[in-house]
Formats: C-alpha cells, sequence, structure tokens
C-alpha cells in the first residue's frame, strides 16, 4: 500500500519536474547520496528520501556519460545501498530503492558513512574527469571522526548537505556554503530535488560544463550534402526530461569545441543571442574528431544559442542514428543563409526545424575569469599645476573576456581611464585652488555574467608653495660702477597665484643705492641705482633682503659682493649662474654692462618662453650667457608699477 501510494507521488513529481530542464546532461557528475537510516527516523522520512533521490537522478539526468548516483545508508555505521553504475534511469533507481532502502534503526554518526563514500566510492571508483559529489541525507551532525570528509574535500570532492538541522551547523563541513540546504523538514525534503539541484550542481554560471548528444570522439556520422548551410542548436526537445543537449542554461566563456568532421571544408561558429549574431568565427575542419580551443575565450549569456554556417558543404557530421532524449527535434536550419556579421540578426524562428537530427558536435563552458584589478586602491599625491596629459594612477584589470566588460565612468570631469592601458591620465587642468584639494574616483566593471571588480582612486593634490627660485645667490660688482644696472630678474613662482609682488624689504647695510623695481613684462629685477656710490673699502658686500608674495610669503636675498676696481682677474660667477656667465669687473672700460644675470619670473598660467635678445653687454666682457637664463615667460598681465615695487 505504501508502495502504491509513493509511486504515485513519483509520477506527480516526475510532472513537476518535467516542466523544468536538467543540467546534469551538461556535466560528467559522480554523486554518493549518504541517506539517513537512523533510529530516529519513521517510514515516512524513509519514504520522503527516496522521493528526495529518485527527483535527484531526474533532475541530473542519469546517464552513463553524465549523472551516475551511489546511495549509502548511514546510522551508526554504513550500509552500502548501490554504486555509481547500478542504475542509469530513474526508475530503475525507484525501484530499487522500493527494495533495499530501509530503515536500519542505529544510533546517529555520520563518519562510517562517510568513510564508505571516500574509501569504497569515490576515491577510486568514479569516472576520470567526472565532478565527484558528497550530497548528505540528514538529521544529525555527529561526526566521531573526520578524516574521510576532510580528506574528500582536499581531493576536491563537492561536499554538501541537507537537513533537518540548521544550516549553520554545517558551515564548516560543507565544501561550499552554497552546498548546505538546512533547516527543512524530511516531507519538504522529499520535494526539493529540484531546488538542491539549482542550489548545489546547476549554478547560473558555467562552472565547466559540456554540450553535446553523443561524445564527437566516437560518434557514427554521416556527411552532409548541403551547403551556404547555416544551423541553429535550439534549446528546444521534445525529449521526455525536457533535456537540452544546448540548452545554455548558464553563463560564462566558450573555452573549447570538439567535432567530428565527415567531409573537409570550412564553417563559422556563432553565438547567437536570440536572432542577434554576438560572436562568430571561422574554422577549416578536416576529415575526422578534431577540438579548437578558443582564445581568448568567448563571451556567454544563459539562453544563447550555439550555430554555425557553411559556404560550401558543411563538414561536420550528422549522428548516422539519432535517438533518445537528447536526440534533437528542433534543431533550425536555413540552406539559402549566406555570410553575415557580427550584430546582424536572422530571422531564426520561421526557419526550418529538423527532426531527429543530431552533429557531432561538443562545447565545453567554463566560468569566465572573475575580473580584478590590480593598483589603483592606493592614494595619490599630485600638483594642482600637474600637465594636462600626464599619467597619475594605474589600475590594470585582469579579465578573459574584454570584449563585453560593461565599465563605469571614473566619476570626474578631469581624468581619464584608458581601458587598454590601465593608465589614469590628467585630461584638463586642475582648479588651481592653493589648498589640498582630494578627487576622489571610482571605477567599477561587470563583465557579462555580473561578475563585478571595483577599485578607488584617491587623488590629493599638494600644495606648492611660493618659491624664489634664484635667490640667495650672489652677484659681483666693480666699485667703479655708477651706472644702473640690473642685478638680477627674480624668478618667482606660485602656481596657486594670480600674480606674485615682491619688493625690497631691508639693505644691510643700510643704503641708497639699490632698488627692486619692474623690469620686462610683469617681472622684478634688482637694480643698481644711477650715480650709485660704491667703495670696496667701504663695504665690500651688500645683502638686499627681498619678499615675494603670492598666495604665500617668502622674504630672500641677495648678496652683491663690491669687488676692487683695480682688480683686473675677470670673475666667474659662481653656482647660481651653473658656471655659465662670465663677469669681467674692474677693468678698465668695463663702466657699462653689469648685467650680470637675468632670470624672469615665470608664473604657472603663461605658456609661451621666448628668448630674450642678448642683452646689452660690453664687448671687453666676453660673457657667454646661459641661454635658459635668458628665457623668459610672457605674461599678459598688465602690471602696476609703484617706487620700490615689482607687481607682475
Ligand atoms: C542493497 O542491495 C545491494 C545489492 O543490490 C546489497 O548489497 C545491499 O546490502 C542492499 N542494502 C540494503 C540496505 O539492503
Ligand atoms: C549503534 O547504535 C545502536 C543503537 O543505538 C547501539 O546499540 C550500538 O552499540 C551502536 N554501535 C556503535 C558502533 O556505536
Ligand atoms: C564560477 O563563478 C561563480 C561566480 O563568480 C563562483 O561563485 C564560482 O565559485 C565559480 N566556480 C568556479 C569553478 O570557478
Ligand atoms: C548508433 O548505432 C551504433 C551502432 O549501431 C550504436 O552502437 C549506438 O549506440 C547508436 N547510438 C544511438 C545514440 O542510438
Ligand atoms: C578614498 O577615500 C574614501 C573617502 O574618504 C575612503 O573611504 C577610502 O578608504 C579611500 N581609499 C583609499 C584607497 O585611500
Ligand atoms: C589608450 O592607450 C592606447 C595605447 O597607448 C592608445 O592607443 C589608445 O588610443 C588610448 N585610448 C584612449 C581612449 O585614449
Ligand atoms: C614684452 O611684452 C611685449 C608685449 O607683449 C613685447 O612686445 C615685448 O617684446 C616683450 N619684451 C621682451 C623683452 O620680450
Ligand atoms: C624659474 O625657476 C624655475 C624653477 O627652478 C625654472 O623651472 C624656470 O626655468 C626658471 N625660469 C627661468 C626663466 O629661468
Amino acid at each position: 500500500m505504501v508502495g502504491h501510494y509513493s509511486s504515485i507521488s513519483v509520477i506527480i513529481s516526475m510532472l513537476i519536474a518535467t516542466s523544468y530542464g536538467s543540467c546534469g546532461v551538461h556535466q560528467m557528475l559522480d554523486v554518493v547520496v549518504l541517506y539517513d537510516t537512523s533510529s530516529s527516523l519513521t517510514s515516512a522520512d524513509i519514504d520522503d528520501q527516496k522521493s528526495f533521490i529518485h527527483n535527484l537522478g531526474f533532475q541530473l539526468y542519469l546517464h552513463p556519460d553524465h549523472t551516475n548516483i551511489a546511495g549509502i545508508g548511514v546510522d551508526n555505521s554504513s550500509h552500502f545501498g548501490w554504486g555509481l553504475r547500478d542504475y542509469m534511469t530513474s526508475t530503475d533507481l525507484w525501484y530499487a530503492m522500493e527494495s533495499n532502502l530501509t530503515l536500519t534503526g542505529g544510533g546517529s554518526d555520520l563518519s562510517p558513512g562517510m568513510d564508505m563514500a571516500w574509501n569504497n566510492i569515490l576515491s577510486s571508483n568514479a569516472r576520470s574527469g567526472s565532478t565527484r559529489w558528497l550530497l548528505v541525507l540528514t538529521s544529525t551532525t555527529v561526526m566521531s571522526s573526520t578524516t574521510s570528509l576532510d580528506a574528500m574535500k582536499a581531493a576536491g570532492v563537492k561536499v554538501g548537505f541537507v537537513s533537518t538541522q540548521p544550516a549553520t551547523s554545517y558551515t564548516s563541513l560543507a565544501s561550499d556554503s552554497r552546498y548546505i540546504f538546512g533547516g527543512s523538514t524530511w516531507s519538504t525534503i522529499g520535494s526539493s530535488a529540484q531546488a538542491v539541484a539549482e542550489l548545489m550542481f546547476c549554478p547560473p554560471y558555467c562552472e565547466s560544463f559540456v554540450f553535446y548528444y553523443d561524445l564527437p570522439s566516437t560518434m557514427s556520422v554521416i556527411a552532409d550534402t548541403n551547403s551556404n548551410v547555416g544551423y541553429y542548436l535550439t534549446h528546444e526537445t521534445s525529449g521526455l526530461n525536457g533535456v537540452g543537449a544546448y540548452n545554455i542554461h548558464c553563463c560564462g566563456a566558450l573555452a573549447s569545441l570538439e567535432y567530428k568532421a565527415a567531409t573537409s571544408g570550412s564553417f563559422v561558429l556563432q553565438v547567437w543571442r536570440a536572432e542577434y549574431l554576438a560572436y562568430q568565427t571561422t574554422i577549416t575542419a578536416s576529415v575526422g574528431y578534431q577540438s579548437h580551443t578558443f582564445s581568448p575565450k568567448v563571451a556567454i549569456a544563459a539562453g544563447d544559442v550555439l550555430g554555425w554556417y557553411s559556404a560550401g558543404v558543411n563538414p561536420i557530421g550528422i549522428a548516422s542514428n539519432c535517438s533518445g532524449e537528447l536526440c534533437q527535434k528542433e534543431i533550425r536550419q536555413v540552406t539559402d543563409m549566406g555570410s553575415l556579421a557580427v550584430g546582424d540578426s536572422y530571422a531564426w524562428s520561421s526557419a526550418y526545424p529538423m527532426p531527429d537530427t543530431a552533429f557531432a558536435i561538443k562545447f565545453t563552458m567554463v566560468n569566465g575569469t572573475v575580473p580584478t584589478f590590480s593598483g589603483g586602491d592606493a592614494p595619490v599625491s599630485i600638483s594642482e599645476s600637474l600637465t594636462v596629459g600626464s599619467s597619475v594612477a594605474v589600475a590594470s584589470l585582469t579579465d578573459d573576456l574584454g570584449e563585453s566588460l560593461v565599465w563605469s565612468d571614473l566619476g570626474s570631469p578631469y581624468f581619464e581611464y584608458n581601458q587598454t592601458t590601465g593608465l589614469i591620465t590628467l585630461m584638463t587642468t586642475l582648479p588651481v585652488t592653493g589648498v589640498e584639494t582630494p578627487y576622489f574616483l571610482s571605477l567599477s566593471v561587470f563583465d557579462s555574467c555580473l561578475n563585478t571588480a571595483s577599485v578607488a582612486i584617491n587623488i590629493t593634490t599638494v600644495v606648492v608653495p611660493l618659491a624664489i627660485n634664484n635667490l640667495p645667490t650672489e652677484v659681483e660688482l666693480g666699485d667703479d660702477t655708477s651706472s644702473e644696472t640690473l642685478l638680477i630678474v627674480i624668478n618667482a613662482t606660485d602656481p596657486a597665484a594670480d600674480s606674485i609682488s615682491c619688493m625690497l624689504t631691508s639693505i644691510l647695510p643700510e643704503t641708497t643705492n639699490f632698488r627692486v623695481d619692474d623690469y620686462l613684462n610683469g617681472t622684478a629685477g634688482v637694480f643698481l641705482n644711477a650715480d650709485a656710490e660704491l667703495d670696496f673699502k667701504t663695504t665690500e658686500e651688500y645683502k638686499i633682503f627681498v619678499t615675494c608674495t603670492g598666495t604665500s610669503s617668502m622674504e630672500s636675498f641677495l648678496t652683491v659682493r663690491i669687488l676692487d676696481k683695480s682688480v683686473t682677474t675677470p670673475y666667474t660667477v659662481p653656482a647660481w649662474a651653473a658656471g655659465a656667465i662670465v663677469v669681467s669687473v674692474g677693468s678698465v672700460g668695463v663702466v657699462l654692462a653689469m648685467v650680470c644675470f637675468l632670470i624672469v619670473v615665470i608664473l604657472a598660467t603663461t605658456d609661451e618662453a621666448e628668448v630674450l635678445p642678448p642683452v646689452e653687454e660690453d664687448e671687453n666682457a666676453k660673457k657667454p650667457v646661459d641661454d635658459a637664463a635668458q628665457m623668459y615667460k610672457k605674461v599678459d598681465k598688465k602690471e602696476t608699477y609703484r617706487e620700490g615695487f615689482g607687481e607682475f
């Protein structure tokens, strides 16, 4: 009576399951289910477990090439139920469980069952290349030893729990927190196979899934006769399980293709997003089994449809006998398709569906690499007057599906991110504020599977204070000089200032021989006044203190060394002139031209440099004048002049 009732519930659950696809067809799964046969359970609980296991087998597509399920009953010892390859249909599995899966009634301990699962099945009896799973149906957390569990996890076996205990009880036991279906009751577990399959076995990402009717390497094929032909591997099948061999239920990347060519030729592999051609590549085939690796991998979205076009005769072999659930009923064919370009559309919905046809073609999908940034995430300091075009930071992305990434904006009008180089570059001059100013940049990217990465780049401008670039320094002057003479043009910079003004602060010892005055085009110079009275014997040296003010002030000084006019040796001006200017003093006839040094004020906002015409000088004085010292920047501002005050 119980058996009859259960059979009805199986049929009902089968109908429910039929309306959903299966992902086991896309995988090679070797699953060991531990079911609970301890004394704490009732026979109804046992029936619920049978129902769950049967439905799971259905969801995962029991098949020699796809999902194999073994069962072990567990109380405080292990009870072998059936092996991985004992049952290849969910119906056979159901009948086996009816007679074989019973209460054993001992205490509770998961360890003996884990030992048997690992030692007797998963360590040695799984298929090569399969994904191995241990799925534990249980009402207990008791484990006298975790030796086998640890060994399984270390060997890459995925371990999941379906339990009446809270999910948190298994956090450290499951191989991934996603693989826990906890806090359930036996009666709801019975109908939870689909939820568990989706949670654990059928993730929305193409971890490592295969899509094929039969293995191309071993398939027996016949040659196609169509040319200028396109094929579209629709998801639909009329197979019993709603299983679609080419139903791309996951998001990821197309990694490789295997096929068996019945004739040689070339074909254009195509990825369709409904009727939009998202990707294509030409592949040349010679007769026989071949494989093609996509490098870079091709972004695939869940629901994409794969197909190909062949201008000549389609080389890909057709299954000589197509039968069973995976034999496609709905592959679309068009025999006058013509070449298309990525971005084109094609009305596949009106194409001819081919019943009972399968091709010798297999696709392998994997997860796309989750994008990650390197670089960035470190504070950067820059000057406010940084030159446009300068790179300030680097944040490079690692990803294998570059063409399908969606980038966010950097979030600043001043900076731009170059996706190729990963460089963040200043695109337009920063506002000059004179205070430290932060710029918060952030960048994020989504791949086609909505994996995301982001990076933050915090840029702070550092304030560059006013600087008098060519003071302190010293000049030498013969004491016979008495005409007005420019001694130095002050080079002061302050990127944050609209204007800089310089004025004479004091002279030691006090004298009226010198002044600070406008020089050319907004520059200030230190001058020897006309009719100055210099005498080497009285004062050998003056210090002329000058204060320049922009957004900040700074004082510095010029040392004027007075030389005895009787000295005839030419003096080389020291370091401040970089050895470039030689000043002769004291020689008879050198009265003019004590123009010793010329540097100009440069304002950050000016841009054009011109060469100043050589300064008037005595021909005996032999002054190879440094070009750089003659450079000045043109200033547009109108100067105002005040006594002893040069503003520029
Ligand atoms: C289930 O059947 C297998 C043989 O098919 C047998 O070895 C095993 O002991 C049985 N298990 C139970 C719990 O009856
Ligand atoms: C298993 O549980 C049963 C019933 O609780 C008990 O009699 C038996 O001693 C236990 N065996 C072991 C190995 O713990
Ligand atoms: C696949 O990608 C998903 C989402 O990023 C991730 O959770 C999962 O662990 C990945 N699986 C593998 C095998 O890389
Ligand atoms: C196709 O025929 C071969 C040989 O007759 C057979 O071994 C194979 O199982 C058949 N394949 C299918 C899918 O029916
Ligand atoms: C960037 O600035 C934001 C906001 O102040 C802060 O939360 C974040 O930690 C900073 N990041 C770095 C890398 O300095
Ligand atoms: C990014 O950098 C590359 C290599 O320097 C250059 O060819 C490309 O034009 C740049 N892209 C943009 C948008 O500036
Ligand atoms: C100063 O500026 C004026 C007008 O811009 C220009 O004509 C003159 O040549 C400049 N003086 C020098 C020395 O370059
Ligand atoms: C002024 O000083 C700055 C900083 O040292 C320098 O880069 C610039 O070339 C100088 N200007 C002239 C005209 O020498």
